[in-house]
């Protein structure tokens, strides 16, 4: 019988023009890597089967992937086989490099610097379920029928303005909910008017960029830090000033490395480490930033999430008219394909942004935002909030004691705080954590690579290891198939 990729690279090899067997078989396997009907991760058939399966000698196999293999296309581990690499090798990239067919029977696409840039450093994961994704809440556990009853009500009659665009920044409604819930749940000031309703933090960060940022500005981010600030930092060629982080958060760089325009950081639950910034930091990043004009944008992405202790109020309202730009989403509360988040911006910002939001992304949603005001409003919303604090805070608790029993207390990062929906298993500084999370990724099993999160290569190694959308009774299992591979790639 022949396996899918069998079947499909002999589908490939038959639509390759004539040229040697080996040649032709490269293509079909590099073209189906490069269009993901090979995806990252995916096993490669052993070489004997795939000989078997398109008829062709075990050489010639073996002579393809050693080619794929020496570029990067395929990685490969002893004893468990050949996988597709994560990331497509730069060749792909660069404008230069020649396709091993010399016939060009593909169209190359001449991308712009921008856009080659952007898929040179692309790290989304096209895999966003299972144990135990980073940052991803149990959406089984939202209240679906209470909200398609709402929305239902709101869709029954909708008037003509909740149908057409938004350039108003969204649907009042929200804004309206938005600013009472966050001022008791965040401390946060501000009136509707300064309210922006994005589809996610990650637009809000576009925008801050598009709009604040010349070519050749400083940004100052967390190092380590959310790793999709970066490309859009990039792209914008804007200069990336990385910032250390301690036991209380962001440690300013040096005012002599120049001023920041922007400084984007996560104060209340570092992102990746987990660290809380200090008052003492939070007073020295709002006076730094008036005295050098900067713009701090505060990246409060999981916040409801804290487990034991008081919750950490946002720096956006420890002063009045702070220059804080608070950008917030509704993917870690309720679920990320909602697509739903919002700015609260300082008022010398807010007209600017609505219009630059209204011309470059033309917001919608109306009728939904509307649906997620009412649900605010009636109290489901903290209700949901409350229910998944207990229950992550179980499975937080559960994953824990795993790592502690079978890895001991030191491989619980010293900064953890009890809170979020991810934490971090620290290993040894020599270990390759990259190669352990894609050994894992092929056997089902999702985690991030701490060394990922660091522009520098001075990295920590680690794994993130997401709990939330984790079950208990699935956890014990997973997390062993993960231990397997730290030992084997320790051995
Ligand atoms: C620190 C941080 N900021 C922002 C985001 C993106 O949020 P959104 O889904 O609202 O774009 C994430 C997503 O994982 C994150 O971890």
């Amino acid at each position: 019988m022949r396996s899918l990729s069998g079947d499909l690279l002999l589908q490939r090899l038959g639509d390759q023009p004539a040229d040697k067997l080996h040649k032709r078989l490269y293509n079909a396997i590099r073209t189906s890597i490069l269009d993901g009907s090979l995806p990252p991760s995916s096993r490669l058939p052993a070489s004997r089967d795939l000989a078997q399966e398109l008829s062709v000698s075990r050489n010639t196999v073996l002579t393809v992937y050693e080619q794929l293999l020496a570029e990067g296309y395929v990685l490969s581990r002893q004893g468990s086989g050949t996988f597709v690499a994560e990331t497509v090798p730069d060749s792909y990239l660069s404008t230069t490099s020649q396709p091993m067919s010399e016939r060009g029977e593909q169209r190359r696409v001449e991308l712009s610097k921008r856009g080659a840039t952007l898929l040179h450093h692309a790290s989304a994961s096209p895999k966003q379920w299972g144990a135990f994704i980073p940052g991803v809440p149990d959406v089984n556990a939202f209240p679906h029928q209470i909200f398609s009853k709402i929305q239902a009500r709101i869709s029954r009659r909708p008037a003509p303005q909740r149908l057409t665009y938004s350039n108003q920044g969204g649907s009042p409604e929200l804004q309206h909910a938005l600013v009472d819930y966050l001022r008791v749940a965040r401390s946060v000031r501000c009136s509707p008017e300064q309210i922006l309703i994005t589809e996610g933090i990650h637009q809000a960060i576009d925008l801050v960029t598009r709009m604040l940022c010349n070519p050749g500005d400083n940004a100052w981010i967390e190092e380590p830090g959310y790793w999709g600030i970066r490309n859009i930092l990039r792209i914008n060629d804007v200069n990336i000033c990385p910032c250390e982080v301690d036991e209380a958060g962001m440690v300013p760089a040096e005012q002599n490395a120049g001023a920041p325009r922007v400084i984007f950081v996560t104060p209340s639950h570092q992102y990746p480490l987990g660290s809380v910034m200090s008052l003492a930091r939070r007073q020295r990043l709002l006076a730094l930033a008036r005295h050098a004009g900067s713009w701090i944008v505060e990246d409060d992405y999981d916040s409801e999430f804290r487990f034991s202790g008081q919750p950490i109020p946002a720096l956006q309202g420890l002063e009045a008219d702070a220059p804080v730009i608070y950008i917030g989403t509704f993917s870690k509360t309720l679920y990320p394909a909602l697509r739903l988040g919002y700015m609260v911006l300082p008022k010398p910002l807010m007209n600017e942004f609505k219009i630059a939001h209204a011309e470059l992304y033309r917001g919608g949603h109306l009728l939904i935002q509307a649906a997620l005001a009412q649900f605010i409003q009636e109290g489901h919303y903290t209700a949901h909030i409350r229910r998944m604090r207990l229950l992550y805070a179980k499975r937080r608790a559960f994953l824990t004691a795993l790592i502690e029993q079978h890895l001991g207390k030191q491989a619980l990062s010293e900064f953890n705080s009890n809170a979020g929906l991810h934490l971090i298993l620290n290993l040894p500084n020599d270990t390759d954590d990259v190669a352990i999370a894609s050994a894992a990724s092929a056997r089902g099993v999702l985690v991030r690579a701490l060394s990922r999160y660091y522009m520098q290569p001075s990295a920590r190694r680690g794994l993130l290891m997401g709990f939330a959308c984790v079950p208990e009774e699935q956890m014990a299992a997973a997390f062993s198939v993960l231990l397997e591979c730290i030992h084997s790639q320790k051995s």
